[in-house]
């Protein structure tokens, strides 16, 4: 055994390109090298031995089987499979079937709380964790468990031949999935159920914006069983406040840092290649003269005269330029989703006994309304058949 390992690795030049490497011009030779899953296809999960011998025979005595190909091309990679999420690669309509189904968990712990007086926190955090699970993996998982067991669930069950001859292999190849696979959790969860959590403190808030939302949503629903994303185009008080949410959230306000790639203009100033640039969403979200209310919470923002929706340039929560936001159909698609159907369904009541509302967001990953409780009663004037 000892001496079939020492052969193996005679034989064998293992890599696991890590991220921008690049392979040198006299690389070994071996078999051809598909992106990301390297040649891991060419390799049997049982028994990766005999196609050791095998590739030997192709190939001479020194090869090169590569493991996870994270290459130079890594990158534009990555923005491919993720633009899928930009497009919906895996049907809208599926996509939204999903987010309903989530939010039938949501209105379910509502349902429960009924008259009580309950923190929203980790409803909403579930909810818009779940739905990252779901385009990921195809599956929700259960209320109770925390986040990163989830994850680990997630990953464990994806990924149960981590045994025998491929233990190295799959640890290496599952531990640069998994920091992929975070990565894109933390970029849809936390953004999205903090935007929901602002919201739904302002609309406790301004009752008068949460009953005149209701009333739209029940006239463009009337005789639906749920809401679609196409219904936005007939409510643009809806579409207004959710806006409102977006900017006065301000989830992301340093956005994401970037580098210039090259020397560059801005403004008249010269600024060299290979700099920091830190953009500043909280002063567009916010300045003055680009918003008629720059200051408050106020749907009017988004509306004209005419009460139509329109859209200011400075509204960009999601930054702007080639590497905007991938997850802003989704995202919006959520937000929309959750807030027409829950606005449908209840009544949003900031207790009594919660004294005056603080505005003030708290700093974490992301900006984030300070904790706080709501109340839920269910709606009387609704009509929704069958719900
Ligand atoms: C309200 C919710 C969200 C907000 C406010 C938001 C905001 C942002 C911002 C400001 C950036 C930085 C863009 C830049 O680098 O210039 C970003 C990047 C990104 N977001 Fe979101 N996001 C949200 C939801 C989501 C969701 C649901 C996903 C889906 C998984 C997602 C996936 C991503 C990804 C993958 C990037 C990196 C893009 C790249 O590196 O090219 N985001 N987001
Ligand atoms: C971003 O802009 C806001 C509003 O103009 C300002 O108060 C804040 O200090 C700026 N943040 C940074 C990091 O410069």
């Amino acid at each position: 055994m000892f001496a079939s390992i020492i052969l193996l690795l005679i034989c064998v030049v293992f890599i696991v390109v890590q991220l921008k490497s690049r392979r040198p011009k006299n690389f070994p030779p071996g078999p051809p090298v598909w992106p990301i899953l390297g040649n891991i296809l060419d390799l049997s999960l049982e028994n990766p031995l005999k196609d050791f011998e095998r590739l030997k025979k192709t190939y001479g005595n020194v090869y090169r089987v590569i493991l996870a190909d994270y290459g130079s091309s890594w990158k534009e990679q990555r923005r491919f499979a993720l633009m899928n999420l930009r497009n919906f690669g895996m049907g809208k309509d599926s996509m939204e079937e999903r987010i309903h189904g989530e939010i039938q968990y949501t209105v379910d712990t509502l349902e429960k709380s009924i008259g009580k007086s309950f923190s929203p926190q980790n409803m909403f955090h579930n909810a818009a964790s779940n739905i990252i699970c779901q385009v990921l993996f195809g599956k929700r998982f259960e209320y109770q468990d925390e986040t990163m067991k989830t994850l680990v669930q997630c990953f464990t069950e994806n990924a149960k031949i981590a045994n025998g001859p491929w233990a190295m292999v799959i640890r290496s190849f599952t531990f640069q999935l998994t920091m992929y696979i975070l990565d894109l959790h933390f970029a849809g969860t936390d953004t999205t159920s903090n935007t929901l959590l602002t919201g739904f403190l302002y609309l406790m808030n301004y009752p008068q914006v949460q009953e005149r939302c209701q009333q739209e949503i029940d006239m463009v629903l009337e005789g639906k069983d749920q809401a679609s994303s196409e219904d936005r185009n007939n409510m643009p008080y809806v579409q207004a406040v959710i806006h409102e949410f977006q900017r006065v959230a301000n989830t992301v306000p340093l956005s994401v840092f970037h580098c210039t790639t090259k020397d560059t203009e801005l403004n008249g100033y010269s600024i060299p290649k290979g700099t920091l640039i830190i953009p500043n969403l909280t002063s567009v979200l916010n300045e003055e003269g680009q918003w008629k209310f720059p200051n408050e919470f106020n749907p009017e923002n988004f509306l004209n005269d005419q009460g139509e929706f329109v859209k200011p340039e400075a509204f960009m929560p999601f930054s702007a330029g080639p590497r905007m936001c991938l997850g802003e159909g989704l995202a919006r698609m959520e937000l929309f989703l959750f807030t027409v159907t829950l606005l449908r369904k209840f009544k949003f009541i900031w207790p009594e006994d919660a004294g005056e509302p603080d505005f003030t967001p708290v700093y974490g990953v992301t900006l984030t309304p300070k904790p706080y409780r709501m109340k839920v009663q269910l709606r009387v004037s609704q009509k929704i058949p069958n719900l």
